[in-house]
């Protein structure tokens, strides 16, 4: 009776070893899977931050590399179009590649492997790479895994990892963990790649649509410099016919009269003309501005001499309000007369009888600034900007009798950013106009 107690207490604590063995290598399994899994969490949580192939792929690789403890690695992507490799990631590495394909033959060979292996010494002497650095390295380091990145079973890469610090060898659920880790990376690049292709479609899409807006400008413009160019040219022909049919007939004086219209619009279509080179030249950077020390209180001063007597024909008053001298600096004198004549005329012709006009300068640290300001029509608030385009005339009963083909801004425009400055303009209907200017004085003298 007691040794069959005894026999089956045998059996029964056999039994709870084996049980217990059972749980213990269950154990092992379920540990290996959580850290598999930690692994796995852990480089998708580091590599979601960002969409940048080579950024996400060196932070692949150096989390790999953690977990195994290594040293030397390094990530190639495969371009089957061009059957050769390419080095994205690497570390421990002591030489760079500058974006050349991987150079030798062996690494050809790796576009077939398609699971996780140790690369044999043997193989790459084999295909007699030794005198490539890629090469030299690679027989540099005693231990190197091999694992293949595939999608939809095609090569597209691969990792290449060193031996490992412990000295330990790669067993065979690291080729294991390591395959998991490249099937990761494999959808990594895939979605890298896709946001790539999303951000190189919608810039190109962007320079389309850019594209398209300079065409119908570049059209609207050819279509405006006709039409422009076409009204005094109607009057040019229309009047020496008129003079060639009617040059017998007509009285003296009526010849004299048609004679002068074809003059005047002969003017126009110079000015007209002289206005479009001048400003394609400056826009196309053709005009180089001469740009030396200058004084703009004389430039300023002189532009207004030269305004003061048809403003007092329309008896508008013109101030001036300047600094006692603003420190000489590099710009073009011509041109910034040109600027100043454009907007103090532009100030007469859109100013009624009776108004006012005043100049005003002021310096601060880095940069002289001008005011023309005047008390006439202004300018509605949908115009505002349109005013620096070509041609843009604002319809109003000034812009009916005053002669102009809307270029004068444009030109003014080009030339103050010529000279890195800015224009801008503030108004308001009925009450008047103030067009500004910057100039970076300081920055020209350096
Ligand atoms: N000071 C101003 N007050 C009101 N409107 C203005 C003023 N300056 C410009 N404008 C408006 O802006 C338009 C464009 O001016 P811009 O100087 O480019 O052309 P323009 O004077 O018509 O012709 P031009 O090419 O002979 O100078 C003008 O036609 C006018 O309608
Ligand atoms: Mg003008």
């Amino acid at each position: 009776m007691k040794n069959e107690t005894s026999a089956a207490i045998q059996t029964e604590n056999e039994q709870l070893k084996h049980r217990l063995d059972e749980l213990e290598r269950q154990k092992f399994e379920l540990d290996k899977k959580i850290f598999e899994l930690k692994v796995l969490y852990d480089i998708a949580r580091e590599t979601t931050t960002t969409q940048d192939l080579k950024t996400m792929l060196k932070v692949f690789l150096s989390m790999t590399m953690g977990t195994f403890g290594i040293v030397k690695g390094l990530i190639t992507i495969y371009h089957d179009d061009k059957l050769c490799w390419e080095l994205i990631a690497s570390s421990g590495i002591d030489f760079t590649l500058d974006g050349k394909p991987i150079d030798i033959a062996a690494f050809q060979s790796f576009s077939q492997v398609k699971e996780a292996q140790l690369i044999s010494d043997s193989c790459l002497e084999d295909a007699g790479c030794a005198d490539t650095t890629f090469c030299q390295w690679l027989q540099s380091v005693p231990l190197k895994i091999w694992t293949p990145i595939l999608a939809d079973n095609q090569v597209i890469g691969g990792i290449c990892l060193g031996e490992k610090i412990s000295g330990e060898e790669y067993y065979q659920e690291n080729l294991n963990l390591l395959s998991i880790i490249a099937t990761n990376c494999a959808l990594n690049i895939r979605n890298a790649r896709l946001f790539q292709e999303n951000i190189e479609k919608e810039r190109i899409e962007r320079e389309n649509r850019e594209l398209k807006r300079l065409d119908k400008k570049k059209n609207e413009f050819v279509n405006m410099v006709a039409h422009e160019l076409r009204t005094p040219l109607t009057s040019i022909s229309g009047f020496s016919e008129l003079m060639m049919k009617k040059a017998e007939t007509k009285p003296r004086e009526s010849l004299v009269k048609f004679s002068k219209i074809i003059f005047q619009e002969s003017d126009r279509l110079r000015r007209i003309i002289n206005d479009l080179l001048d400003l394609s030249r400056i826009k196309s950077g053709k005009v180089e501005m001469e740009k030396m020390p200058n004084d703009l209180k004389t430039v300023i001063e002189t532009a207004c001499d030269n305004v003061q007597l048809t403003a007092e024909k329309k008896k508008i008053v013109l101030y001036r309000d300047l600094p006692a001298s603003i420190p000489s600096f590099l710009f073009d004198k011509d041109k910034m007369t040109q600027v100043m004549l454009n907007l103090l005329s532009n100030s007469i012709k859109y100013t009624r009888e009776g108004g006012t006009i005043t100049v005003t300068a002021r310096t601060t640290d880095s940069v002289v600034r001008c005011e023309v300001k005047d008390t006439g029509v202004g300018i509605p608030a949908a115009d505002l900007k349109k005013v620096f385009e070509e041609f843009h005339r604002v319809n109003n009963e000034l812009s009916k009798i005053e002669r102009g083909t809307g270029l004068g801004l444009s030109i003014t425009k080009s030339i103050i950013e010529a000279h890195d400055g800015r224009i801008w303009v503030e108004s308001q209907e009925e009450i008047g106009s103030s067009f500004f200017f910057e100039l970076p004085y300081k920055e020209m003298n350096q």
